[in-house]
């Protein structure tokens, strides 16, 4: 399967580390930063079907999303529901590729989040596009974390409406799935809604509106993206991801061009490392051998 995209790393001139290993503060490890992309992405979208930035390439979100299937599913056991219906979050969904080649390999249980409403919408008009049932959830509007985000909200950023695969306006679908992957993608379910993952309020508020924590908890550069905002950002986001991963068994899959495979495994150090997913290294902005990391993690029994 393949979709007609760019591929790009985490950043178009990388910040270098900083001296005490943490990451330079970029312009990418800001909330303006991303509403600005996902806004011309939609742009993009309406006016030629472009999907988006795919990060780190198609080829990073295949190996988790196979590894995954894998792990989780297993050859043979594809029509088992207590496989397929594992529960799976994207964090920092973006244009909500990875849930679609998710939900492409029968997982069924789907949720994105994203604290760009640019990017949710985006999301939201392309599971309508290719035909996977999607809903958008939204808290109350009094509810505790739904209007507490440190960021002001704009006219621009208000709540998309909840919509589903229905009021699709474009029926061909922008990926080259085959029929059984596609028979999948409209047997499945995407929940997405709009999160900042910094805001532990609104975690816990999302949790209780999407039905709890989740199996299966991904992450392809968001976790880089929020390094680039500051360390006690980074820091938040690691002390938030054990509200959203199960405690029974739940794992979390990150993939970062930013951090080494070791640097992970000490930041999430929580969690269990079960697989590192091999990953390609290329070179960008002028700096070679820049690494894909990609490693599994179980919560610790
Ligand atoms: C490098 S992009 C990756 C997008 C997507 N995961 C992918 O692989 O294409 C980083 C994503 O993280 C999101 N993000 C950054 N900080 C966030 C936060 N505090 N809460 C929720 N999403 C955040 C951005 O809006 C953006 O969609």
């Amino acid at each position: 399967m393949s979709a007609p995209t760019s591929d790009r790393p985490i950043s178009p001139a990388p910040p270098a580390p900083a001296d005490d290993g943490e990451q330079n503060p970029s312009a990418l490890g800001t909330k303006k930063y991303w509403d600005d992309q996902y806004k011309l992405e939609l742009k993009n979208h309406a006016s030629h079907g472009d999907i988006g930035e795919v990060w780190f390439g198609e080829q990073s979100a295949t190996k988790m999303v196979t590894w995954c299937k894998k792990t989780f599913i297993g050859e043979g056991d594809e029509d088992d529901p207590a496989r397929s219906g594992l529960r799976v979050m994207d964090l920092g969904c973006g244009n909500g590729h990875m849930l679609f080649l998710m939900a492409a390999a029968g997982f069924t249980a789907l949720h994105g989040c994203d604290y760009s409403p640019a990017a949710v919408e985006l999301s939201r008009r392309l599971a309508a596009q290719i035909g996977l049932p999607v809903e958008v959830l939204s808290l109350p509007e009094a509810a505790p974390g739904s209007g507490s985000e440190s960021e002001s909200e704009s006219e621009s950023e208000s709540e998309p409406e909840s919509h589903d695969a229905s009021d699709a306006d474009e029926a061909d679908s922008p990926f080259d799935f085959d029929e059984e992957e596609e028979d999948n993608v409209r047997h499945s379910r995407l929940s997405l809604f709009r999160l900042d993952l910094l805001d532990a309020a609104s975690v816990q508020a999302h949790l209780d509106l999407a039905g709890g924590p989740f199996d299966i908890v991904l992450d392809k550069g968001t976790y880089d993206a929020i390094s680039l905002n500051s360390p006690s950002a980074r820091k938040l986001f690691i002390k938030h991801l054990p509200m959203l991963v199960s405690p029974s068994g739940g794992h979390f899959v990150i993939t970062s061009c930013n951090w080494t495979t070791e640097e992970l495994k000490e930041h999430f150090a929580a969690f269990e490392p079960v697989a590192v997913l091999p990953q390609r290294s290329f070179m960008f902005g002028g700096r070679s051998g820049q690494n894909v990391s990609s490693v599994a993690f179980r919560v610790r029994a």
